[in-house]
């Protein structure tokens, strides 16, 4: 395939000091580029100009943005917020979700990472990752507990194949099952996924097991893998108990060998309470990484944008970031995070003083997130799922053989309700 220029150039650049992020881009993600030098080139030579006929947004004879009263009617907003964004994103979202995520990982205080790229939210971050890293029958190795959506996106998308390892063991995170699934079928390039906290269980990892995963992927690099590690941050900073992983993996990975590249998708969906805003991040950081480097991880990423939604949200990005610049902002989320972290512990106390309980079922290792899990003993989780629905007014999610409890989305007072229902109709299913 014949790869246009820009493309060749930023492969160049992946390619520079011996690196090897250019072998871990998938036949598309080599192919891929931002197109500076076309329509957006030309428009950007022309801003200023006495008279602009370059791009394709319609103005008024006094310049500004043509808009239907009625659609305005709605906004507490500027008119410019109908324009589009760039495909990068916003440029002052981008710097101000970088100085975030690096407020919320001191750690990465100092460290060289590229600016966030702005896509429509984690699930389109995850996408565009399916497209840079994957092709057709690759696999991507992720625990056996893991959103359901990911198949849609690397598999129906991309045709690649989710391959699983098992989640838990002895409460914790099983490490070694990640190893394992990393040395099956040789060495080459190998894409992983890990999503901390996790959809559905509600785990993060320990700050042992995080560096246990930083040991085994840098074991898997020294072998001469190429590893991608993406890190679905979805429900990044609620954590709710001691010793679990208040940081992202990203701190441990942009610089823990030159052959993991670390891939953080994040944004403010779950952590802003903005779920239909469709807002979010992706972020690039390998060990050596040069400026040029991490720049053209970014037009890879921006160019993959342009071809598939264009730009994100102007909208959004533009009522974010001046949440991000209100004064009042970290507080507000300090609060938001204190309804969430009482329900949590309002689960605990409720399993704590509920011993009975364990005849019906187990609660699976949780300690962040909006989610917990519990797994019915003896019965099938779908007939408690539907057993609920009927004689309970309880909805949950089955999946894998547990049943998902969205903490996030219940009231705090009915919480103990929830788990009751749970016991009573696994109960009621036994006795059938
Ligand atoms: C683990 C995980 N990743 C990504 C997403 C998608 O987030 P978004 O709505 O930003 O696309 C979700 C949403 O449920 C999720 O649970």
């Amino acid at each position: 395939m014949n790869l246009n220029p820009l493309a060749e150039a930023l492969n160049s650049d992946l390619s520079a000091n011996g690196s090897s992020i250019l072998q871990m881009l998938s036949e598309k993600g080599k192919a891929i580029f931002f197109p500076s030098k076309g329509i957006l080139g030309q428009g950007g030579e022309a801003k200023g100009k006495e008279i602009n006929a370059t791009i394709g947004t319609a103005l008024e004879d006094d310049g500004s943005p043509l808009v239907l009263p009625s659609v305005l009617k709605s906004l507490n907003m500027p008119k410019q917020s109908f324009l589009y964004a760039p495909s990068y994103g916003n440029p002052d979202i981008r710097d101000a979700w970088k100085a975030q995520v690096i407020r919320k990982n001191p750690s990465l205080e100092g460290k060289s990472f590229s600016r966030p790229v702005v896509t429509a939210a984690l699930t389109h971050a995850i996408s565009m990752a399916g497209y840079l890293f994957l092709d057709p029958n690759d696999k991507v190795i992720i625990p056996d507990l893991y959103w359901d959506n990911y198949e849609l996106v690397f598999e129906n998308a991309y045709g690649a194949k989710i391959q699983t390892y098992n989640t838990f063991k002895n409460g914790g995170f099983d490490v070694e099952a990640l190893e394992e699934a990393l040395n099956k079928d040789g060495i080459g390039k190998k894409v992983l996924l890990l999503n901390f906290p996790n959809n559905p269980t509600g785990y993060t990892a320990t700050e042992e097991e995080a560096k246990k995963i930083t040991e085994v992927l840098v074991r898997a690099a020294e072998k001469g893998n190429k590893v991608v590690a993406l890190l679905d941050d979805a429900y990044f900073g609620l954590v709710y108990e001691d010793g679990v992983t208040r940081e992202s993996l990203f701190t441990k990975l942009l610089d823990a060998h030159k052959d993991i590249l670390a891939v953080k998708l994040d944004g403010p969906t779950k952590e802003d309470y903005v779920w239909g805003f469709r807002v979010g991040f992706m972020t690039f950081g390998f060990k050596g990484a040069t400026p040029e480097q991490l720049k053209a991880l970014e037009s890879k990423a921006a160019g993959a944008v342009r071809g598939n939604i264009s730009n994100a949200p102007n909208i959004s990005q533009l009522i974010l970031l001046a949440a991000y610049n209100s004064p009042e902002y970290v507080k507000e989320k300090e609060e938001k995070y204190a309804v969430l972290k009482k329900r949590y512990d309002i689960i605990q106390e409720t399993l704590a003083s509920h011993p009975e309980y364990s005849e019906a079922f187990e609660p699976m290792p949780f300690n962040s997130g909006y989610f917990m899990c519990v797994k019915p003993k003896g019965v099938d989780a779908e007939a408690v799922r539907v057993e609920l629905l009927q004689n309970y007014s309880t909805g949950t999610i089955m999946l894998k053989g547990l049943l998902r409890l969205a903490f996030s989305a219940v009231p705090t007072a009915k919480l103990p309700q929830l788990f009751d229902n749970v016991y009573h109709a696994i109960l009621a299913l036994k006795s059938k």
